[in-house]
Formats: structure tokens, C-alpha cells, sequence
């Protein structure tokens, strides 16, 4: 396929932002849709385009109007960014339609929405885990707190999609009855859906965690890279978790070598397990790891890109996303990339800005509706650093003026992680001061954010 295409993108944040960015820069790509997308994505003119019905965004889940999206805009391919639409069936849909998509089937998808399922696919593919057991009744989960061997601590997982909501992390056995009382209330609010599929029970690892990154075509995989994020909310990995408040890549402290490992003990083993079962992974797999001291160790597998990770792969990857996304839909990665894919060879850093209040744990309300104001430059694109927008919305009403350097643009914020900044740079210190430094261009009411993200590392 060597005619212009548009593409269609699902998603809303600033990991769609960064995928929309990096795909239009191909000389293949016509106009890059995205749905429903954020007003921050839409701000500059060029390819980025919302994929509006009537008038209202698209839907990520909703595959009969992502269907006569493509149709109505020809779209030759559509690539879904976040976990939800994977595991509602998306792709199965569009492939039944005759829509090229990038992205696993539900059955493949269940690597990350169901745990119990992904413990097992793991087990028999021989895949270095913890040890763990599988908790189908509330009621078998006292027996399984007071038989576990609390030498080493347990984490008690809902089996399904949890919104990072899902994982409690128990040192003791009272932590973990502690859990069992917060689990039953979740359970009680969400009218027992939260525990319907049953929880894992998992042996707790000492490490440190890391991302890794596999684009797989159903058989063969190629390495996209690793990355970490910082989950916690303040400086020190202190407070509570979020959905990540920035990332660093590539990982300095990992060596060469566990790179290539993590390939050939679990990349592999989980795509042939998985084609096997005849669901074939087609996608991005990606791999949250512990390093511990008996070596990597999977925590969890998620079927898409990470959030914040992507604001930092993508920035580095130099080949056009495009064509590997297009090799990995048609089969032909392992012919077309055998040579692996090239990276930048610095670092990338990002920074999330949050709103005030965010996570919004405990009713804590999240603020929303203020202004967001901005330095020329970043209006106009010009600015260094790269701004990947996730929670705006267009702002109505009054404009806000100026407040010193800074201009109100039309957009303001909706809640949770705001927006990121992405710096790229030599190496790490160079990206960390650089993303710093633009740090106050662009801002708003209530900002949140950490100044030590990629310092918890061993480069100088
Ligand atoms: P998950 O959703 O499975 O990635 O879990 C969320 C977070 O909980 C991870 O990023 C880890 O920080 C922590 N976690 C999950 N499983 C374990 C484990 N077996 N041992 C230690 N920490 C874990
Ligand atoms: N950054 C972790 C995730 O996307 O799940």
C-alpha cells in the first residue's frame, strides 16, 4: 500500500496525541483521525483531524459508528489506542467489516483483561512470574490469606479491567484483610461487578519495575523499546498511584542484555503460547516487569502502549510509524524489520501536569474549568519541547487574557492528567533539564506535577 491513507485513531489522551503526531509525519499518511480525540490535539492546523458524526466526536467503543466513520471518511486503517475498546471487541468488528485495524482481538486482548487468564497463558509458556493462586469466590479468600506464606508479602488483584483501581499491595496479613475490607465496599459500589471475575492472589517481588514494548504481528515480535514510569504522585514515589506522572526512556540502569532476554523468555514464548491457543497477538504487547535479584519478572501484560511511556517511544523512534504499524497488520514485520527498528540514540523525558485534587481518591474532587495559559512559542508550535494534550476541553466564554508572559489559549481543563511534556535530548540530564526548563510554558490554575521524573536513576 503505497497510496496516501487516512487513518483513523481511537482514543482520547495524550498517548493518542503522541501516536496521531508521530503517524502524520509520514509521508504516507493522508489525514489522521481521531476519535473522540481531545480539542488539544486539533489546535495546530495540518493532518490531525477529530472524527466527527453529525457533529459529535466518535465514540471509541462504539464499533457501528467507527464502521461508518471509516466508510463515510475512507479510512484505510484504524489503530486503537487504549485497553477499553480492545476488550470489548473492537477489532474482531472492523475485521468482520473489512477495516484494516492495528490492535489485538478480544480473546488476544484478554492478556490484560482478565489476570487469571494472563497467569495461566504465562505458566504454560514458561514465563519467569510470581507465584500465585487464582481466588474465584469471595469466600475462598480468607483461606488464602491465612494458608499464603507471608514470608514474602501477597498483592490481591481483581481479575478485570480496573482502572488501576484493582491492585492492593499487602506486606502483612492484617494489610491484607485491611484490602479485603476496602475490596468489599468497591464491590458494593459498583453492585458487585468489581469482583465478579474473581481476584488473583500473588506473591509480592522487591525490584524495580520497568515497561518493555513488542510489536507483534501474530507470530513473530520486534523490540519497540523500554521505558519506566513514575505511577506515584509526589516527588520520592511518595503519595498515591495515578495513571503515571511521567516517564524516561531508554532505561539506563537495565543492561543490554536483559534487553535482549526479555525477548527470548517472554516476548516469544507468550506469542507462540497465544497462536497456540489460536489467538494469534497481533499489536503492541507490553510487558510490566519487576527486576528482581533472580532477574526480570512479569507483573502484568497490557495489549497496547503505555500512558505516559508512549510520550516517550515515539519521540525517539526514528522510522515512520506508519509502515511498521502497516507491516505488523499484514504479517510481514519480521521480513520488513529483521534488522530491528532505530532509535534516537539520547533520551527522552515526560512530564505530566495534572489538575488539582487529581487522582481524586477518598471524594476528592478534581478541579476543572480553568483557563490554560500558554507562552507564544508553544501557541505557535515553535517551542522545543513537544506538549501531548489528554484532559482539555474547549473553552467557552471569556477570554482570560494574559498574565504576564503568558496568553489564555481556547482551551481549558477537564480534569486528571492535563496534559505532558515531552523534551528529548542527548541523554538523560540534558532531556530532565530541558523539559524542566519549559516547564512554566505552559500552565493552569491547580497544576500538579513531579520535578524528580528520570532522577531516580544512575546517570549523573
Ligand atoms: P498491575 O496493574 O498488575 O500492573 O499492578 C499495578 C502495580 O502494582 C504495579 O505497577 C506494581 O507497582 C504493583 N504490583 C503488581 N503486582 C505486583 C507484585 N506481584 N509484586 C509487587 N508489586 C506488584
Ligand atoms: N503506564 C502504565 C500503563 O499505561 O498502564
Amino acid at each position: 500500500m503505497n497510496q496516501p491513507v487516512n487513518i483513523l485513531v481511537l482514543g482520547s489522551g495524550g498517548r493518542e496525541h503522541a501516536l496521531a503526531w508521530k503517524i502524520a509525519q509520514s509521508s504516507r499518511a493522508a489525514t489522521v483521525y481521531v476519535g473522540p480525540g481531545n480539542p488539544g490535539m486539533f489546535r495546530r492546523p495540518g493532518k490531525i483531524q477529530p472524527a466527527l458524526i453529525n457533529g459529535t466526536p466518535l465514540s471509541a467503543v462504539d464499533s457501528e459508528a467507527i464502521i461508518l466513520f471509516c466508510r463515510i471518511f475512507t479510512c484505510d486503517l484504524v489503530v486503537v489506542g487504549p485497553e477499553a475498546p480492545l476488550a470489548a471487541g473492537v477489532v474482531d468488528d472492523l475485521q468482520a467489516a473489512g477495516i484494516m485495524v492495528f490492535g489485538p482481538s478480544r480473546s488476544a486482548a484478554r492478556l490484560e483483561s482478565s489476570k487469571a487468564f494472563a497467569r495461566h497463558v504465562m505458566q504454560r509458556a514458561g514465563v519467569p512470574s510470581p507465584g500465585f493462586s487464582i481466588v474465584r469466590e469471595w469466600n475462598d479468600l480468607p483461606r488464602a490469606i491465612e494458608a499464603w506464606p507471608w514470608a514474602r508479602g501477597m498483592v490481591i488483584k481483581v481479575d478485570g479491567l480496573a482502572a488501576g483501581k484493582g491492585v492492593f499491595v499487602c506486606r502483612s496479613r492484617d494489610e491484607a484483610w485491611r484490602a479485603v475490607g476496602s475490596l468489599k465496599l468497591m464491590d458494593s459500589q459498583s453492585a458487585g461487578t468489581m469482583t465478579r471475575d474473581g481476584l488473583v492472589c500473588e506473591e509480592l517481588l522487591i525490584g524495580r519495575e520497568v515497561s518493555a514494548f513488542a510489536i507483534c504481528d501474530g507470530r513473530a515480535f520486534i523490540p519497540f523499546g523500554m521505558a519506566c514510569d513514575h505511577k506515584r504522585l509526589l516527588d520520592g514515589d511518595f503519595g498515591p498511584n495515578t495513571g503515571g506522572m511521567g516517564a524516561y526512556s531508554p532505561v539506563d540502569w537495565l543492561d543490554e542484555s536483559v534487553a535482549r532476554e526479555i525477548g527470548q523468555i517472554v516476548f516469544q514464548p507468550v506469542l507462540d503460547e497465544m497462536d497456540a491457543l489460536g489467538s494469534p497477538f497481533r499489536g503492541v504487547l507490553f510487558a510490566g516487569l519487576m527486576i528482581t535479584d533472580e532477574g526480570a519478572k512479569v507483573l502484568e501484560f497490557n495489549v497496547r502502549l503505555g500512558d505516559p511511556e508512549c510520550q516517550v517511544l515515539l519521540p525517539r523512534l526514528d522510522e515512520d510509524l506508519l509502515g511498521i504499524i502497516l507491516a505488523a497488520t499484514t504479517g510481514r514485520l519480521a521480513h520488513e524489520y529483521s534488522r530491528g527498528f532505530k532509535w534516537h540514540p539520547g533520551a527522552a523525558v515526560h512530564v505530566v501536569k495534572a489538575a488539582e485534587g487529581y487522582p481524586g481518591i477518598d471524594g476528592v474532587r478534581v478541579r476543572a474549568g480553568d483557563p490554560v495559559f500558554e507562552t507564544v512559542p508553544v501557541a505557535e508550535g515553535g517551542a522545543d519541547n513537544l506538549v501531548f494534550y489528554a484532559g482539555v476541553a474547549k473553552r467557552q466564554g471569556a477570554n482570560f487574557g494574559d498574565k504576564g508572559d503568558l496568553k489564555s489559549c481556547d482551551l481549558e481543563t477537564s480534569g486528571g492528567r492535563v496534559l505532558g511534556i515531552t523534551a528529548v535530548g542527548p541523554d538523560l540530564r540534558h532531556a530532565r533539564d530541558r523539559v524542566y526548563s519549559g516547564i512554566d510554558d505552559i500552565t493552569f490554575e491547580g497544576a500538579q506535577w513531579r520535578t524528580d521524573i528520570g532522577k531516580c536513576v544512575t546517570s549523573p
